[in-house]
């Protein structure tokens, strides 16, 4: 493990197609400074440890259902994301609201993929929500994790247009293809140092910027 690149943690619940595909950004090269040194699943079932025992990234356990509430479950996550020195917390599919025992450990330093544009259809079932209301467009969001569901600062948006054709599962086919696209840029980003906060926006500082694909 080189010291110099930047340590991420991957929180999951369940499939970890995110996860994959920023394991897959890392292999090829496409985000150099970056390894990922744990994976946390707090359901014991998620494929995505599969995917990373695969891939030599430890897997760990840790299922709130052995923790009587959610500031022990999150102390819990914090000592195992410290221990491995953790700099950069990717929430990919983790099913769980943080309370400020993660946020404050890791302040500015954790992001989450959202399937739709915030601040639109917050919540569970963001898909659903969005092709129910019969929106025109809908897509995804990376954001940086704050105290609310789903209300962080923004970093990167894809649109995706609801076609006439579209069923509830093309749309989240679609979704979930262009997150996995933009979830490695904003990581890529991150990685790079080119992110920074003022107030509530997020500028890129731009540079030799290549559209993954
Ligand atoms: C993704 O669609 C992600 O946006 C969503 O869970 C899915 C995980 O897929 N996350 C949320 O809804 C968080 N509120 P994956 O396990 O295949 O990466």
């Amino acid at each position: 493990m080189d010291d110099k690149k930047i340590k991420i943690g991957v929180l999951v619940s369940g499939n970890g197609s995110n996860f994959q595909a920023i394991v897959d950004a890392l292999e090829s090269g496409y985000i150099k400074n970056a390894d990922i040194v744990c994976l946390v699943s707090n359901k014991a079932e998620a494929f995505a440890l599969e995917r990373a025992k695969k891939h030599n990234v430890a897997a760990i356990v840790l299922d709130h259902k052995s923790y009587p509430d959610r500031k022990l479950y999150d102390a819990a996550l914090v000592e195992i994301l410290k221990n491995q020195g953790v700099q950069l917390v990717v929430l990919a599919g983790f099913m769980r609201l943080l309370s400020p025992v993660m946020i404050d450990a890791f302040p500015n330093s954790i992001i989450n993929i959202h399937p739709a544009l915030l601040p639109a259809f917050p919540g569970l079932d963001a898909q659903k929500q969005a092709f129910e209301y019969g929106v025109r467009y809908t897509g995804c969001t990376v954001h940086f994790v704050d105290s609310g569901t789903d209300t962080g600062p923004i970093i990167l948006q894809t649109v995706v247009p609801l076609l006439g054709t579209d069923t509830l599962e093309t749309l989240t086919d679609r979704i979930h293809g262009e997150e996995h696209r933009t979830y490695v840029e904003a990581i890529r980003l991150f990685c790079e140092g080119r992110l920074h906060l003022e107030g509530r926006r997020v500028f890129i500082n731009e540079q030799n910027t290549t559209i993954y694909a």
